[in-house]
Parts: structure tokens; C-alpha cells; sequence
């Protein structure tokens, strides 16, 4: 139902800096590289792919992502200062399609508690960093830190002075999630209205969901005027994270009259991409969650089962199909071959590597022998998980023996590969517990001396049936604040407990090399 009036939105993907730098979502390089070339995929038209000057990792995950993307605009943050710029320069120079998002807060509260500042500095900064910038590359976003908080009437000469030395986005961000869809909607009329110079440049927004009102923040500026809305996958981010990708493209499309915009995003690869963050991140997506969550098309009420059953418009305003959720169809098992599995993935959609096709079909296998049928939400949660882990990993699990009872208490056995300089050595732990998940992690404390705490512990069925492959999900924190998370999946939830604890003390081995 296109029409000549219908504006094109630019999706500006955050999650691998706003996102990534939130507790518990960190991402190696490989994973952020495979989640890059996922993004891309999905169609998004830039990648903050990262803060170049914030790490040497960070760096160099900038660095690669931006040599690796063949269409996608790839931008690196950096603050106004010649050192952030450069360093932002050298990692994006590779890309197809570099840009530079320079960023200097604007609100008085900033300007006097942060970067003790009057607000002239402020403009002169800004413009001599956006300037500089220019010199580098062409495309130059400005963002100006908490202008949600920030006297409009300033705001907009801070813009003006952006767009005069050379920026041609200019972002928007309600940097502490504080202001309502109405007050965005006045101060992108606002800024429309007031900065000189603004047709030549484009408003993006930047909205936090502190209150909850990210999306709606974001979809009340493309009302009024917006060209661009940044946004993460599943809404990961700072405190209560950013604006949720899934949530603000499935508005513009289910709501295409109302809002006369599109995006050049590819819907039916949305459920792949939200699942594949969660996978390498760790961090689940809760079942009420809009558009990706487990209840999000599930119709449990009897009357609403029973309108959708005669037309699905009654309760439904999108279909899972749209977002990329395949029905349930075709069941695989014991006895199905390497040609049925490869022709199943490419009918859902996935185009895996050689490598990658080889390993998913060696984990269906080993699922098929323990399920009598695979279904499509079995191999979506397999394959969500088939990222690896691309690091040296220090702890395997070899086995388990596990009891428990009414009784008595749980008792546990786990043998621990551990890391050594000729290869591996297996090494055994015994524990008890309360209950059989508590005893098998403590033996697998006895092995490695635990000096971490167990933060968080999620276990969900990701599939149906009787014989459900279970999904654990742990937080670790260890003494120094790092927080890591892992994934385990198995149809026997205490091997999926003790896979998604050995995957975080992988992680969190990792992190301290
Ligand atoms: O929230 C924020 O203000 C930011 C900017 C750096 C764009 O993330
Ligand atoms: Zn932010």
C-alpha cells in the first residue's frame, strides 16, 4: 500500500555500542562481527559499531566491522576532542560508508557538573570538533548529550553551529529517558522551525526507555520531522536501554497510514536477529516483550483463540510470518539426512557457511537422538545459539552425574575440562546443594575455586512439548565488577545449567586475559 507521500526512515543500529555497553551484554569480536553482518542483513542503514577510542578492542571490532560491511554506513562514537576524532577516523577509514558521530552535551546540568563549561565554550568546541572531523570524512553525525534537558532556544544554535561546520545529521538523544512522545514531537517541530541551515542537514533522535517511552519518543519525532531514529535490538542498553528496533520498525509498517513512512528494513529476518543477540549476549527476552517475546502471537484466552481461529484481524495486527516467525510445520527426527536438514534452513530462511552448516547439523543431530521431533523452534533456538564462541575456551563439560530426592539432599559429579599448557586435563568435583542444580554448580566450584557470585538464574522451555529443549541464561559477577552472562540449551535442564555456567566462566575468563 505505498504511496508517493511515503518518507523514507534511516534505522541507525546502536547495539553494538549503546547496547554492548551495558551490563551483562558485552560481546567478543567475533560475536560482534557476526551480529554486524546480521544487522546488515536485516537492512539497517548505519552501524554504530562502536566507541574506537574507549578500548583497544573496541578499536579493533570498529575497525574490522567497518572492512567487513558492503552497504551499510558504519560509525564510530567520539567525543569533541581531537584524539577521540582521530582515533574514530582510523577505525571507520576502511568503510564503505564512513561516518564520524561526534558527541558534547548541551543541558545546563551537563555543561556545569560535567564538563564545567559555560555554553559558549560549548559552541566553540562544537564547532571546531565537527570542523575537524569534516576534514576527515564527509559524513558527520553531532549529537548534543542530554538535549532533551537542554533551553531549546540554545539547542538550536548548538544545531545551527554543527550544521554550519559541517554536520549533516544531527541527533537528538533524550539521554536520560526523561521527556514524554508530546514534548519530543514539540522540540523536533522546534529545532525544524528554528536552526538555521537545517534543510541541510537530517534529525535523527536518540531516545532512552527510563520511563518507558522510547519507542513512543522515537515514533513522535518521526511524526515530526524526524529522517532518523536510533535504536537497539531488543532494547538492550544503558539502565533501562534504547529504543527497541523491533518495536519502532513493526509500528511503522503496521501503521503505515498513520505515520506515512517506511524503512528499508527487511521484517522477516527481525525474530532471527533479536534471537541471535539474545543467544550471544545471554540476556533473555522476556515473553511479554512487543513484537519478539515467547506470548507475543499467543493466544491463550478462549474467545480471542476462537476470533483468531474464524479471522486472524480480530486480535491480531501482525502476523508472526511478517517478523520472520515460521510456523511450525515440517518436523525433522532421528533418521532425517544431511540434505532434508539443509533444505529445512534454507525454507526457513538461513544461509549458513559450510563450517557453520556442518556444526548445526552435527547439534541436530545430537538433539535428535534425545527428541523424537525437531521442530522449527527447536532449530531456531539451536541456531540462535550457534554462535561461537570465538575465544579460547579455558572450561569444557565433560560429564555429569547428578542425584536427587525427596529426601535427602542433591548430590553432584562433574567432570571439568580444564585448560592446560599440553592440551586439557580432566578434572572431577563433587557438591551438594538444595536442590540438583545448586549441587552440580558447586562442583563445578570445587574444581575451579569460585571467586564470582551468581547474580541471576533464568531457565525457560524455548519450545513445546513434554520433551522441550530448556534454555538457562546466568549472570556472573566477579569481584571487579564484571558482569558476564551464558546460554545453555539441552532437553535436560541441569546439562543446559551447567552449559550456560560454563559458557560465563568462559567469558569471564576471557574478560580478565
Ligand atoms: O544517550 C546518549 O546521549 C548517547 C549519545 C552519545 C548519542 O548515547
Ligand atoms: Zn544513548
Amino acid at each position: 500500500m505505498m504511496s508517493e507521500f511515503m518518507r523514507r526512515i534511516k534505522i541507525f543500529d546502536t547495539t553494538l555500542r549503546d547496547g554492548e555497553q551495558s551490563p551483562g551484554c558485552s560481546m567478543n569480536l567475533g560475536e560482534k562481527l557476526e551480529m554486524a553482518a546480521q544487522l546488515e542483513k536485516l537492512g539497517v542503514d548505519v552501524i554504530e559499531a562502536g566507541f574506537a577510542v574507549s578500548s583497544p578492542e573496541d578499536f579493533e571490532s570498529v575497525r574490522q566491522i567497518a572492512a567487513l560491511l558492503k552497504k551499510t554506513t558504519v560509525a564510530s562514537l567520539a567525543r569533541a576532542t581531537k584524539s577521540d576524532i582521530d582515533t574514530a577516523f582510523d577505525a571507520v577509514k576502511e568503510a564503505k560508508k564512513p561516518r564520524i558521530h561526534v558527541f558534547l552535551a548541551s543541558s545546563d546540568i551537563h555543561l556545569q557538573h560535567k564538563l564545567h563549561m559555560t555554553r559558549e565554550e560549548m559552541l566553540q568546541q562544537t564547532g571546531e570538533m565537527v570542523r575537524y572531523a569534516k576534514s576527515l570524512v564527509q559524513d558527520i553525525e553531532f549529537s548534543a548529550e542530554d538535549a532533551s534537558r537542554t533551553d531549546w532556544e540554545f539547542l538550536a544554535k548548538v544545531y545551527e553551529t554543527a550544521i554550519a561546520n559541517g554536520a549533516n545529521v544531527i541527533n537528538v538523544p533524550d539521554t536520560v529517558g526523561y521527556v514524554t512522545p508530546q514534548e519530543m514531537f514539540e522540540m523536533i517541530s522546534y529545532l525544524k522551525q528554528h536552526v538555521k541551515g537545517i534543510e541541510q542537514a537530517e534529525i535523527s533522535v536518540h531516545c532512552h526507555n527510563d520511563l518507558g517511552m522510547a519507542a513512543a519518543n522515537s515514533l513522535a519525532s518521526v511524526r515530526a520531522g524526524a529522517a532518523q531514529v536510533e535504536c537497539t535490538l531488543n532494547g538492550i542498553g544503558e539502565r533501562a536501554g534504547n529504543a527497541s528496533m523491533e518495536e519502532i520498525i513493526m509500528a511503522l509498517r503496521t501503521r503505515q497510514s498513520y505515520y506515512h513512512a517506511e524503512t528499508g528494513i527487511d521484517t522477516t529476518n527481525i525474530y532471527k536477529s533479536c534471537k541471535k543477540l539474545s543467544a550471544i549476549t545471554g540476556v533473555p527476552i522476556g515473553p511479554t516483550k512487543p513484537v519478539v517475546g515467547a506470548n507475543a502471537f499467543a493466544h491463550e484466552a478462549g474467545i480471542h483463540q476462537h476470533g483468531v481461529l474464524n479471522d486472524r484481524l480480530t486480535y491480531e495486527i501482525m502476523t508472526p510470518e511478517s517478523v520472520g516467525i515460521s510456523h511450525n510445520t515440517m518436523v525433522l527426527g532421528k533418521h532425517s539426512g544431511r540434505h532434508a536438514f539443509d533444505e529445512k534452513l534454507k525454507a526457513m530462511g538461513y544461509t549458513l557457511s559450510k563450517e557453520d552448516l556442518a556444526k548445526a547439523f552435527a547439534d541436530f543431530k545430537k538433539l535428535a537422538d534425545l527428541k523424537k521431533n525437531v521442530t522449527d523452534r527447536d532449530l531456531e533456538a539451536l541456531l540462535a545459539g550457534a554462535a561461537k564462541l570465538e575465544i579460547e575456551e579455558v572450561y569444557t563439560l565433560e560429564s555429569y552425574v547428578v542425584s536427587s530426592s525427596s529426601v535427602n539432599s542433591a548430590s553432584a559429579m562433574v567432570k571439568l575440562g580444564v585448560k592446560a599448557p599440553d592440551g586439557k586435563e580432566i578434572h572431577e568435583g563433587t557438591g551438594v546443594g538444595a536442590g540438583p542444580i545448586n549441587a552440580a554448580l558447586s562442583a563445578i566450584d570445587a574444581v575451579t575455586g569460585r571467586d564470582y557470585t551468581l547474580e541471576n538464574f533464568s531457565i525457560q522451555a524455548v519450545t513445546e512439548g513434554d520433551d522441550a529443549l530448556g534454555e538457562v541464561v546466568v549472570r556472573l559477577k566477579n569481584s571487579g565488577g564484571t558482569v558476564v552472562s551464558g546460554r545453555g540449551l539441552d532437553v535436560d535442564i541441569i546439562g543446559a545449567s551447567l552449559q550456560a555456567y560454563v559458557n560465563a566462566m568462559n567469558r569471564m575468563a576471557y574478560k580478565a586475559e
